[in-house]
């Protein structure tokens, strides 16, 4: 029996479970039984293999399947082992399987096969992500908050015009997976080797049966591409990081008591009695780690590979795999989490106005009136060191205006006009231009987001 022999010759040596990726190779079990039936098919179809030997080898698969993973017989990978297991059912004909190809080629196919699916399963957790995200945002067009930079007070925000932010950002990073599921989905089946086999194949066959979009032409490329990992693995790093934004804006304004995570994704202190930690979102913001560690562990494998197969590329998918599954999870918390938590609306209008965050407004509005834009900057800036770190009052502003200008303020507005800029929420009201804060320009812009 010829398989008997085959496994005798990779029956041993020190280094077997160094070389072996059986255990790993779990996650493609599946994948490599869907690969085995559409060569086979396409085998019987050619005329390669007749189709009593080809019935009786897809009958064997299925039987492998029900079987499960764990009934294989050791083998140096899956693809191996399943051969082995067919060998054993059908007799020494169940080695026609092999035929036409390459455990490089079959490896390939499989990776393709399986990281399609995961990849979709990502995307519907960005996709509801950002459902999650569209439907707190469309509640809060209201609710005015105080918006930052370089974590500093600035100008006052919505909670819609913060959120759409980050959904706008989970679109794009959907858009990239989508991207490069495009380039998974292309099958590298019939290259063999790397260097095409004389058998007369229809790759176009085994493609369609598999579901690819079209083939890799090239058997040398076909069989030794791993670039789609490296696609995929940015997007998913990309979208970690998108992520850990989110995350750490979040724990801040929980922080702050802007917003209340729900118990359901908060953890306690095992010794502090009164603790609720927000864990879940530390643990989506430490996510970014595992993807990008994962797409620098990829590029560390195969900078410098040469061509064609080289056995290091069995270190490769598992990073693409690792990955997909950690920010696919975190993902799916962090909707889970935005669409739970509360936003404390009168905390955050309370906090709205703080460190002078209206004072663009005010300069907004002299200029508006005529002043250049730089001098009411100046202006502005002057009132708000006489307030001292507090906030001007209209009499202050006045008072440097006569300094500045040699002037009156009310030569330029009126003092309903400067009250409403120092007020947060028509601060917000008036910043209506194109994806603007203003609840107008939020509610504007979400339509599109939800179209
Ligand atoms: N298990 C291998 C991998 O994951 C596939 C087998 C190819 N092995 C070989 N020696 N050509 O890459």
């Amino acid at each position: 029996d010829t398989g008997v022999v085959r496994r005798e010759r990779f029956s041993g040596g020190p280094a077997r479970g160094f070389l072996s990726s059986l255990a790993a190779d779990e996650r493609i079990f599946h994948a490599d039984l869907a690969v085995d039936r559409a060569h086979v098919v396409m085998l019987a179809e050619q005329g390669i293999v007749d189709d009593d030997t080809a019935g009786e080898i897809l009958q064997a698969l299925d039987d492998v399947e029900d079987a499960g993973h764990g009934a294989l017989p050791d083998g140096e990978d899956v693809h191996e082992a399943i051969e082995s297991a067919v060998i054993d059912r059908v007799g020494a004909e169940g080695g026609k399987m092999h035929t036409a190809r390459s455990r490089n080629d079959e490896v390939a196919t499989c990776i393709r096969y399986r990281l399609r699916e995961d990849v979709l399963d990502a995307v519907e957790n960005t996709i509801a992500l950002r459902e999650a995200l569209v439907d707190v945002a469309t509640e809060h067009t209201e609710t005015v908050m105080p918006g930052y930079t370089h974590l500093q007070p600035a100008q006052p925000t919505t909670v819609a015009h913060y959120l759409r932010s980050y959904e706008a950002a989970v679109a794009r990073d959907t858009a990239r997976l989508l991207d490069a599921y495009d380039r998974i989905n292309q099958s590298p089946l019939g290259s063999a080797a790397f260097a095409g086999t004389p058998f007369d194949v229809d790759r176009e066959r085994t493609a369609e049966l598999l579901g690819f979009d079209s083939v890799l032409s090239n058997s040398m490329d076909a069989s030794a591409a791993r670039d789609f990992l490296a696609e995929t693995l940015s997007a998913l790093a990309t979208h970690a990081t998108t992520l850990s934004g989110l995350a750490e804006d979040v724990i801040i304004f929980a922080n702050k008591g802007y917003v209340d995570l729900s118990d359901d994704y908060s953890s306690t202190s095992s010794i502090m009695p009164q603790k609720k930690n927000p864990d879940t979102l530390e643990l989506v913001r430490g996510t970014a780690g595992d993807a990008v560690g994962g797409l620098t562990g990829l590029l560390t494998t195969l900078k410098g590979l040469p061509r064609a197969y080289n056995r290091d590329l069995q270190r490769a998918h598992g990073h693409a795999f690792d990955a997909v599954d950690a920010v696919a999870d975190a993902t799916d918390v962090a909707a889970g989490a935005v669409a739970t938590a509360t936003w404390n609306a009168e905390v955050l209008a309370s906090e709205a106005a703080d460190g002078f965050s209206t004072a663009t407004g005010v300069a907004d509005l002299l200029a508006m009136a005529g002043i250049p834009f730089r001098t009411a900057h100046e202006m502005v800036a002057e009132a708000a060191a006489k307030a001292n770190g507090g906030n001007p009052s209209v009499a202050t502003l006045d008072a440097v205006a006569e300094e500045v200008l040699g002037a009156s303020l009310w030569e330029y507005v009126t003092r309903d006009a400067v009250e409403a800029a120092l007020d947060p929420a028509e601060s917000v009201a008036s910043r209506d231009s194109q994806g603007g804060p203003a609840p107008t320009a939020v509610a504007a812009d979400l339509e599109t987001a939800a179209s």
